[in-house]
């Protein structure tokens, strides 16, 4: 039997939280048809954050109200505390995400506190949570270099993700954030979570700055690793990560398991159409390799 590979896209939420040009819900929303006609069937469709601090990603709330509705689609969005969930909760959303780092600078560039307190924030989303049924995923930034501290000690990481795991978050996706580790420190990282946790609670999310990315999900697949985040066109970057780039192409994602035989549920011709849409849309060329030879 193939092996399933289960794709997370992100990038109505990570690609399109970095782009220049702000697009409006209807054409977020556009974009997350193409990607459910793709066969995608986990998709982070924005944040519940500060508009002030991330203004493409204002009115997350109003589009997931407005998501066709697919039974047998993950969509999800990204909650930083509970002011966040609460309206996420509200449009009925039944997967968030929380996010921290294994950096203290990095958390408080990206969500103004500390490590200890951002856990104390996601206790109360834990909470609620729990009591309404809706699951929750981690997320880890800067797990192997941080723009501001530099090289970040695995055992570190270990213990972010180990938290959040304990704390009840179903899967926690280990974010290589800024895109400068290479297969041989993506090894030793997972060999230091896997002493310690299943590889089924464990997800990729490797950023393209230097054109690693591939090679680091084929040394995180070597390990075991079946969850991997990515973005269509290699959208986006972090806005609180300086010269950070997009995430891994999705397009150039599918080609690498493909080829590899794993299964991942995605239709190529459908995959090609919305990529090529939403590179029109925000009228720059694509980031995906495989893209760029296929319309070649
Ligand atoms: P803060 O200023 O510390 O928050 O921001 P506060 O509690 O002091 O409140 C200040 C204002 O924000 C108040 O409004 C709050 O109501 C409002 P005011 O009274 O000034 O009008 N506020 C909110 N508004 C909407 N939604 C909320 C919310 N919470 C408070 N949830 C906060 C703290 C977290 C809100 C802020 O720092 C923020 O929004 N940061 C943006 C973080 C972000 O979206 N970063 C990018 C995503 S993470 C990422 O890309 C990495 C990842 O991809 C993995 C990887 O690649 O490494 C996941
Ligand atoms: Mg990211």
């Amino acid at each position: 039997m193939t092996e399933f590979v289960k794709i997370v896209e992100v990038g109505p939420r990570d690609g399109l939280q970095n782009e220049k040009l702000t697009l409006t819900v209807e054409q977020r929303l556009n974009f997350i048809s193409d990607l459910v006609n793709a066969g995608l069937k986990y998709i982070e469709v924005g944040s519940c954050v500060s508009a002030k601090w991330v203004p493409q990603m204002a009115h997350s709330d109003e589009l997931f109200q407005r998501l066709p509705k697919h039974s047998d689609i993950q969509f999800s969005l990204l909650t930083p505390n509970l002011k966040g969930f609460e309206a996420a909760q509200a449009v009925g959303c039944k997967e968030v995400a929380v996010f921290t780092a294994a950096s203290e600078s990095f958390t408080r560039k990206n969500i103004n506190c500390s490590i200890d307190e951002s856990f104390e924030k996601f206790t109360d989303v834990m909470t609620a949570a729990k009591a309404q049924n809706i699951r929750v995923r981690g997320y880890v930034s800067c797990v192997v270099d941080c723009p501001y501290e530099g090289a970040i000690a695995p055992e570190q990481v270990v213990k972010v993700v180990k938290r959040l795991y304990d704390m009840g978050c179903y899967e926690v996706s280990l974010g290589e954030t800024i895109g400068t580790a290479t297969p041989d420190r993506v090894k030793t990282l997972w060999q230091a979570c896997l002493a310690e946790l299943n590889s089924d609670i464990l997800a990729g999310h490797f950023h393209n700055t230097y054109g690693m990315a591939i090679v680091n999900i084929y040394q995180s697949l070597q390990q075991g690793i079946r969850v991997f985040d990515s973005s269509l066109a290699g959208l986006g970057g972090c806005p609180y990560a300086k010269g950070a780039s997009g995430n891994v192409a999705t397009e150039d994602l599918f080609y690498l398991l493909s080829h590899m035989g794993f299964e991942t549920g995605i239709d190529l011709e459908k995959l090609m159409h919305a990529s090529q849409r939403i590179s029109q849309t925000l009228q720059r060329p694509t980031s995906s390799q495989y893209a760029q030879a296929y319309l070649a």
